[in-house]
């Protein structure tokens, strides 16, 4: 027999250093827990967090940095906005979170005043190929914002989007159906927020559809069940903040992954929020649609093939987050 030979070039190599910077604006719960996740990935080599609090930035530094013996060697340090400059990845995670039972698109006043003050002082000097990621809520519009403002190239200003929902509509799946969560594809898509969609006619157990799945499984569910664990994925963080108060861990978890396939040039397919060119009618504004992303940020967005009822709810979604949009002086 011939023997197999791999090249080089067929396989993915990765660095033998591990390079890349992050500056994490706002050093609050979201941003101190995204700093600790990305430390753990061991997948870049430095982190600065940046907070108008600057004490509370230097705090989380050092608290971060004195784990510097259990993880890969990381530069953890509290800077300013001038960090943003040579960072790779600039992530936003600046701004008011949700009280109990506020909805994400509440927050929008408050924040927005936030971000145009906030990202000419990130973007102005950003690097070439720098990638903006913003976190704060509502996501979608305040990513929009952050685009507009700073006049960046779309496929360069990226929001987290629905990649923590899809995660979440995965785990439930997981929990119902009893099988690895990383055996499941299933997406959330549209607003990270209340509109969001399960994109049921897209799921698939290990290659096969969720619809021929379902009836020949060991369960015996019925169909509510799909509303039942949509209540469950689309209500996930109301529960969490009335509980706890706010929400950190997945979301520094999703964020960290998007960080990942942007610094290590994964091109790997997340539900983020990025710019609408005529997806299913939509056009300027920003949502979550399976997008491969890239050391370049967005290299290109995939369209699914929705039933009619999952199209009509993304593009009311769309409509929904256009409106929030054109109240906006931008
Ligand atoms: C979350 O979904 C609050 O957007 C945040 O956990």
């Amino acid at each position: 027999y011939p023997r197999l030979s791999i090249t080089r070039d067929q396989i993915t190599m990765p660095d033998q250093a591990v390079k890349g910077k992050v500056a994490i604006i706002g050093a609050g719960d979201v941003g101190a827990t995204t700093a600790y996740a990305l430390m753990m990935s061991g997948s870049v080599s430095e982190i600065a967090l940046v907070d108008i609090d600057h004490e509370k930035a230097e705090g989380e530094a050092m608290d971060l940095r004195h784990g510097a013996a259990f993880v890969k060697p990381v530069n953890i340090y509290a800077g300013d906005y001038e960090d943003a400059h040579d960072a790779d990845v600039v992530i936003i995670a600046a701004g008011a979170s949700q009280k109990p039972g506020e909805t994400r698109l509440e927050l929008l006043e408050r924040n927005v005043d936030i971000f145009h003050d906030m990202v000419p002082r990130i973007t102005d000097g950003l690097a070439d190929d720098a990638v903006v990621l913003v976190v704060a809520n509502p996501v979608d519009v305040l990513s929009y914002v952050t685009w507009k403002v700073s006049d960046l190239p779309w496929h360069r200003v990226i929001g987290t989007g629905t990649v923590l929902d899809t995660s979440r509509f995965r785990n439930v799946l997981s929990k119902n159906c009893n099988v690895d969560a990383r055996n499941i594809h299933a997406y959330v898509i549209g607003e990270h927020g209340d509109s969001e969609v399960l994109v049921w006619s897209a799921t698939h157990m290990a290659g096969v559809p969720f619809d021929d799945y379902c009836p020949v499984c060991d369960k015996d569910c019925d169909l509510n069940n799909r509303d039942l664990i949509a209540d469950e994925v689309q209500g996930a963080a109301y529960e969490i903040i009335e509980r706890k108060g706010a929400t950190y861990y997945a979301i520094g978890l999703a964020t960290t992954e998007i960080v990942e396939s942007i610094i290590r040039d994964e091109n790997s397919i997340l539900t983020v929020s990025t710019l609408m060119d005529g997806q299913y009618g939509l056009e300027d504004v920003y949502l979550s649609l399976p997008a491969v992303v890239n050391r370049g940020g967005i290299r290109r967005v995939v369209d699914l093939d929705l039933d009619e009822n999952e199209r009509e709810q993304f593009i009311e979604s769309g409509e929904l987050l256009s409106n929030e949009i054109a109240k906006l002086d931008i």
